[in-house]
C-alpha cells in the first residue's frame, strides 16, 4: 500500500476529534495554527474557543483593541504571536478587503505565518498540496525511512520538505497533513513510541535496524 494510503487509513480510526477539524473557514484555521505553533493541542483548545467565541470573523478581531487581545492571550505565551494575529487581522481587513489569501505563497507574506503555518493553512483551507514540515514530521519520516542527516540544518529541512512532497496525497492533502500530525503525536512519539501496533512496522528502517531511539539525528547547534 502506498505510504499516504497506510497514514490515512490510520488517521481515519486514530485521529483526534478537533474544533478547527470541523471547518474550512481560513479565519479559524489560521487561529488554530498560530495557538498551536509553540502550545500544545489540549492547552490551546480553551483559547481557540474563546478566540472565536469573542471575534467570530478576522473583522471583528480587527476591530478589537490591543489590550483586550493581550488580555484574552494570557496564558498562552510567546506574545509576539498574539500582536502579530492583531495586526494580520488589521492588514486581512483593511488591505485585502477582507478576503484571506488563499494560497501558500501568499499566505507566507502575512506577519506570524512561516513555512508551516502557511502549508497548512493552504492544505487544509484550499486544497493545495504543500506538506507541513516540523518536528513530528522529521521524527516519522526519518524513522520509517531511515534518513540520518543532522535535522538542524537547512539543508536537511529542504531534504525534508522535498520528501514530503513526494509523498503527500494529491487528492486528500489536508487530511495527509493532519494525518502526518497526529501520527506524530500519538503513534511515532519521541519516547516509547508504539512500534507494535504501527502501520509501518514492516517497512520502518529504523525499527527494522532497531534505530528508533537514535532518529531523527539532532547534533547540538
Ligand atoms: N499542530 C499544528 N497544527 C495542528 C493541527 N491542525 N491539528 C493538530 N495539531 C496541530
Amino acid at each position: 500500500m502506498l505510504f499516504h494510503n497506510k497514514l490515512i487509513t490510520w488517521y481515519l480510526q486514530n485521529k483526534r476529534h478537533l474544533p478547527w477539524r470541523e471547518t474550512k473557514n481560513p479565519y479559524a484555521i489560521w487561529l488554530s495554527e498560530i495557538i498551536l505553533q509553540q502550545t500544545r493541542v489540549a492547552q490551546g483548545l480553551p483559547y481557540f474557543e474563546a478566540f472565536l467565541t469573542n471575534y467570530p470573523t478576522v473583522q471583528d478581531l480587527a476591530n478589537a483593541h490591543e489590550d483586550e487581545v493581550m488580555r484574552l492571550w494570557q496564558g498562552l505565551g510567546y506574545y509576539s504571536r498574539a500582536r502579530n494575529l492583531h495586526f494580520t487581522a488589521k492588514t486581512i481587513t483593511h488591505e485585502l478587503n477582507g478576503v484571506f489569501p488563499n494560497n501558500y505563497k501568499d499566505l507566507l507574506k502575512l506577519k506570524g505565518v512561516g513555512e508551516y503555518t502557511a502549508a497548512a493553512i493552504a492544505s487544509i483551507a484550499y486544497g493545495e498540496i504543500v506538506p507541513v514540515v516540523d518536528g513530528n514530521v522529521f521524527r516519522v519520516l526519518s524513522r520509517i525511512y531511515g534518513i540520518t542527516s543532522d535535522i538542524s540544518t537547512a539543508t536537511t529541512k529542504k531534504e525534508f520538505q522535498a520528501k514530503a512532497q513526494e509523498l503527500i496525497s494529491h487528492e486528500q492533502p489536508a487530511t495527509f497533513n493532519q494525518a502526518i500530525m497526529d501520527f506524530g503525536a500519538i503513534q511515532c512519539t519521541p519516547k516509547s513510541p508504539q512500534c507494535p501496533q504501527c502501520p509501518f512496522i514492516q517497512d520502518c528502517v529504523a525499527y527494522n535496524t532497531n534505530q528508533v531511539d537514535k532518529l531523527p539525528v539532532k547534533l547540538a547547534k
